[in-house]
């Protein structure tokens, strides 16, 4: 379906449900939800701690087999797909970024960003040039030959960042990006992730619980206990939001 901006969704997550057995009980920490994501935006997903944010982001993600429901991702059924063809399926549309960082300590920061176009098979120059490149569009040019341990943790976490978008995925998966970072860098990574998904027009799709974030995200999805409560866009302009509604309807 067709999404009033005009935008064909690229993430179409429907009646998608996750229950874990506590004791003897069931408990059912994301409620059946359905939700149609955007290419050319940043999505974040907000909720207290222990909403369902996490558990979300990696059922959506292909990272963690949904209990009930669908998600299809650029059109592919994402848990029709075996193992094996899920594997290839993220190595070649989605780029990750956990807070974390999950840098190799013992590359440096270019190697870092070149580890999955070598996966890829990229040959060993054009890997070179694109993580440059890429290095480069998180304010990191120079810094390639450090190793992540003389890095800052907001300059990490533009490593990690540049290593999710080298690949140019179709979709970029981000569970909490900035808790490690204090607000300047925290803010920093999300305007980067925005612009990423604007000039890419790729899907970003995120979780956090800092609120502060929120100002740099298109659309905000509030889950409480399991339950999406609201989906708006708190920084659209009043005019363009009239305008939407009136598409929609
Ligand atoms: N593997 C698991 N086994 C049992 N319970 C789990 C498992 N993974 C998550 N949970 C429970 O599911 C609920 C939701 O967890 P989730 O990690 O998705 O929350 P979250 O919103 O990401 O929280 P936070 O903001 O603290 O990261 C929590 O109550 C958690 O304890
Ligand atoms: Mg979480």
């Amino acid at each position: 379906m067709t999404h009033a901006s005009g935008a064909e969704p690229t993430l179409c997550v429907r009646g998608v449900c996750k229950r874990y057995l506590n004791g003897n009980q069931w408990l059912q920490v994301v409620q059946p939800c359905s939700l149609d994501i955007l290419p050319g935006e940043l999505t974040l997903i907000v909720g207290p701690s222990g909403s369902g944010k996490s558990t979300f982001l990696s059922m959506v993600s292909g990272l963690s087999q949904p209990d009930e429901g669908q998600v299809h991702a650029l059109g592919t059924s994402l848990w029709s797909l075996s193992k094996k063809h899920l594997d290839a399926f993220r190595l070649a549309h989605c780029g990750f970024v956990f807070q974390g960082f999950n840098l190799f300590s013992s590359l440096t920061a270019l190697d870092n960003v070149i580890l999955p176009l070598q996966y890829q098979g990229v040959p060993d120059r054009e890997a070179h040039q694109r993580a440059l490149a890429a290095l480069d569009a998180v304010g990191l040019s120079g810094r390639g030959q450090l190793l992540p341990a003389s890095l800052s943790g907001g300059e990490k976490q533009r490593v990690a960042i540049a290593r999710a978008m080298v690949k140019q995925p179709e979709l970029v998966f981000v569970d909490e990006p900035t808790s490690a970072l204090d607000s300047h860098n925290g803010q920093r990574v999300t305007d980067l992730l925005r612009s990423h998904a604007r000039q890419q027009n790729c899907t970003v799709l995120g979780v956090t619980h800092d609120p502060r974030l929120l100002a740099y995200a298109d659309r905000v999805i509030t889950l409480e206990d399991g339950a999406v409560i609201s989906d708006s866009r708190p920084n659209m302009p009043l005019s363009t939001q009239e305008h939407a509604e009136t598409e929609a309807s």
